[in-house]
């Protein structure tokens, strides 16, 4: 099996939001880190659309603003160094197409920063609120640090009574690991088609 296979969860994720984001749309990296995520999603929304990114950090910030500077996308992103808690006081009620949560620290940090459930619960009801019918919210959880494990449960209940409200609901990770594997939630918000079924 090629090296690449199975994908890390990250990986997977840009993979399965490549062909949801279309030019010119509104989304939202809700943990920016070293930018990764938001350079994904700012090369997917091209040159009329936007990325919200969130980090607490002010390391991270300037570390995700300088990757997406190199490509000269920076007027594709606006950074707020706040709560992904906070994320509705920035995005309208069913306005945006996509919504990340890569869960966690910051790698190579020192591990003194790092997403909590409470503020992770908050932050996925205000993503809940601000997609639009048939947007997709991607979480990536960490169950094999202490607090990444009792938050990965807390996320996966909160993905699991979103089946209540219509969501399409997909759990991926990699099996029979010596820790808990990190692995993806994926949720789609009903659609317009679906609402009214
Ligand atoms: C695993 S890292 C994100 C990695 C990033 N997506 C990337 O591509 O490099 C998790 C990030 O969440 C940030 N974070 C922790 N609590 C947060 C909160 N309440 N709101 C927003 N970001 C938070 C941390 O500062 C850290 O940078």
């Amino acid at each position: 099996m090629p090296a690449s296979l199975p994908p890390r969860p990250t990986a997977l994720a840009h993979l399965l939001l490549r062909e949801v984001i279309r030019d010119g749309e509104l989304v939202i990296d809700a943990t920016a880190g070293n930018g990764h995520d938001t350079l994904f999603l700012a090369e997917r929304v091209g040159p009329a659309g936007r990325v919200l990114a969130f980090d607490v950090q002010a390391a991270a910030i300037a570390a995700a603003r300088e990757r997406v500077a190199a490509q000269g996308w920076q007027d594709r992103v606006a950074f707020q160094q706040k709560s992904h808690a906070l994320l509705e006081d920035h995005a309208a009620a069913g306005s945006v197409a996509v919504v990340m949560f890569n869960l966690g620290y910051l790698p190579g940090d020192s591990h003194g920063v790092m997403t909590e459930t409470a503020t992770t619960l908050k932050g996925l009801a205000g993503a809940a609120r601000v997609l639009k019918p048939g947007g997709v919210l991607a979480v990536v959880c960490y169950p094999g640090h202490a607090g990444g494990d009792t938050e990965a449960v807390a996320a996966e209940e909160w993905f699991a009574a979103q089946v209540a409200e219509g969501w399409r609901l997909a759990k991926y990770g990699v099996l029979a690991t010596r820790r808990p594997a990190p692995f993806l939630l994926l949720g789609a918000k009903p659609g317009l088609a679906c609402a009214s079924s």
